[in-house]
């Protein structure tokens, strides 16, 4: 055991994922696993499946553990914080589906917002204050420059984004009224891929939100056709360029961004992402090319608010964590196209 990892009951530091059992906290469960630590997930499964948790101990190969329940559970999160001895905790749990969110916008508010709220409430009443939070790239809202670093101007254009951007004020404010806070903001920029197992992956309910679950069930034959909007914008071949970085090196940048804050390191606020833009159509042949299944597509008119570039400057995590995405575009298709063909089978 490192110094940067002191044992609880287990011999393990224990660390708690609210919304552990979603796309992005499953991974970072075993992420967290095989660096050492014992991760307990919070999850109140409004947009998981409880089978996950299976699956999470078919990877590690030990019971997976998990409480059920709400993060807005101020009394639920502070027990659990002392009785499963929690040292860090990493918040994943909220809404993130920018169109539900402009729909339906307390939704997005209160459980975004509540739930930012209750745990820090409870972790300041159980002096464990050592937070990494979720947050993303669209809190830059149409970015003034590329590549987006870490001090571009903040702003939104949507209810969630909205959030995003007020749990990162609600962090700062804790952190200004005691030094006892270490905190670690991570902006994510497009999170794709699986777990190589192909035992977890997203699972969107209803129609997905992002481009390459959309790609993946139209190569499967569960939808006709992609609909690429925009074919004008000021981008190589005109089709919108995103960052996508594979699930795998976010959850690593995880497990970095944890044991920085553990060995010491002052709160920090970093982009994580690949620093490099693929278009729409590039994700499209790269699917094709990873699946040897056609990706029909058509275009349709853009839609309002969506920018034509944005990618990540990575460089600040790299300085602060050691940490760089290494999986290649061709390996996030790969993977995501594993777990796509499971939940057909
Ligand atoms: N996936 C992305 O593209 C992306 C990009 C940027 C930021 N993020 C942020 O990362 C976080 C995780 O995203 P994800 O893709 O894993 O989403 P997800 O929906 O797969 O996972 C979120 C999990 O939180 C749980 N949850 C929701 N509200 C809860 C509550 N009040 N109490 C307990 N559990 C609750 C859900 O059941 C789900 O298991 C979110 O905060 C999201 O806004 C995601």
């Amino acid at each position: 055991m490192s110094e940067s990892n002191p044992a609880g009951a287990t011999g393990r530091a224990n660390i708690l994922l609210t919304g552990g059992a979603g796309y992005l906290g499953s991974h970072t469960y075993v992420a967290l696993w095989q660096a050492g630590f014992q991760p307990v997930i919070l999850d109140d499964f409004s947009n998981s499946d409880p089978a996950t948790l299976k699956r999470l101990q078919q990877i590690t190969g030990t019971p997976t553990r998990c409480e059920r329940g709400s993060v807005a559970d101020t009394g639920l999160v502070a027990e659990l914080i002392k009785l499963q001895r929690i040292q860090a905790v990493m918040h994943f749990a909220g809404f993130k589906a920018v169109g539900e969110s402009v729909a339906q916008p307390l939704k997005y508010y209160r459980n975004n917002l509540g739930g930012m709220l209750s745990l820090l409430q409870a972790m300041g009443d159980s002096a464990c204050q050592t937070l990494v939070f979720s947050s993303s790239a669209t809190v830059y809202g149409d970015p003034s420059q590329l590549p987006i670093t870490e001090d571009c101007p903040r702003s939104h254009t949507s209810p969630y984004g909205h959030t995003k951007l007020i749990c990162e004020d609600m962090i700062a404010a804790v952190q200004q009224a005691s030094g006892a806070w270490r905190t670690a903001v991570l902006r994510y920029f497009n999170p794709v891929g699986a777990h190589p197992s192909g035992l977890i992956g997203e699972a969107p309910l209803g129609t997905p939100n992002n481009l390459l679950p959309l790609v993946a069930q139209v190569a499967a034959g569960l939808r006709p056709a992609l609909k690429v909007y925009g074919q004008d914008f000021a981008t190589p071949d005109g089709t919108g360029v995103r960052d996508y970085i594979h699930v795998q090196d976010l959850a690593q940048g995880h497990v970095a961004a944890l044991a920085a804050l553990l060995r010491g390191q002052a709160s920090f606020t970093v982009n994580l992402g690949t620093g490099r833009g693929h278009s729409v159509l590039e994700v499209v042949r790269a699917f094709e090319l990873a699946s040897g299944r056609p990706v029909p597509w058509q275009f349709a008119p853009r839609r309002s608010g969506d920018v034509a570039s944005c990618y990540a400057d990575p460089g600040l995590a790299e300085h602060l964590l050691g940490w760089r995405a290494e999986r290649t575009l061709a390996q996030m298709c790969a993977d995501t196209w594993r777990w796509q063909a499971g939940l057909l089978t």
